[in-house]
């Protein structure tokens, strides 16, 4: 169906933002902003500055979540919600949890909105994560 790598490219990143309902209320840049500083001081010795992956995997690009990879938002935001940071699991706030997820996705190419990351909301979610390719 899909012939070229290009096009093969260009439906793959609709697809995820068509499936993502609608990416554009996932997160605030506030959230963002926050999980950036939280990142950098909590997360980024395991995965990497620019979350390309160290002792941790990567948590960007199609290492990270390909459209095969059938990541969901809920299935990695209860990730780092009960799993994360893994030297000292679960002692993240709900609003660091959040922020972190947001971090996450803005890296991802999601857009920010108006409307922020809500924890409960996130955990159940099963819209898929799909990380742009390079
Ligand atoms: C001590 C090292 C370490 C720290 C600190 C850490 N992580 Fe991780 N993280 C890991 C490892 C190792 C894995 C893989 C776990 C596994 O496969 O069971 C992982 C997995 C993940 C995953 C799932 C990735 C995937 O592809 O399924 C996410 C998301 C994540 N970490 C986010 C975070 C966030 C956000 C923080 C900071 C709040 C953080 N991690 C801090 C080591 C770490």
């Amino acid at each position: 169906m899909m012939k070229t790598g290009g096009w093969t490219m260009a439906l793959w990143l609709c697809a995820g933002a068509a499936m993502a309902g609608a990416p554009s209320t996932l997160y605030t840049a506030q959230q963002a902003t926050a999980g950036q500083a939280l990142y950098t001081q909590d997360c980024a010795m395991c995965h990497g500055a620019k979350l390309e992956g160290e002792a941790g995997p990567a948590l960007t690009g199609p290492d990270f979540s390909s459209a095969g990879s059938d990541n969901t938002i809920g299935g990695i935001f209860s990730i780092i919600s009960q799993q994360m940071p893994a030297n000292t699991p679960g002692s993240l706030t709900h609003a660091q949890d959040e922020d972190a997820m947001a971090y996450i996705l803005q890296q991802n190419g999601y857009p920010a909105s108006t409307t922020p990351l809500d924890y409960t909301t996130s955990l159940a979610s099963t819209t898929p994560l799909v990380a742009p390719g390079k």
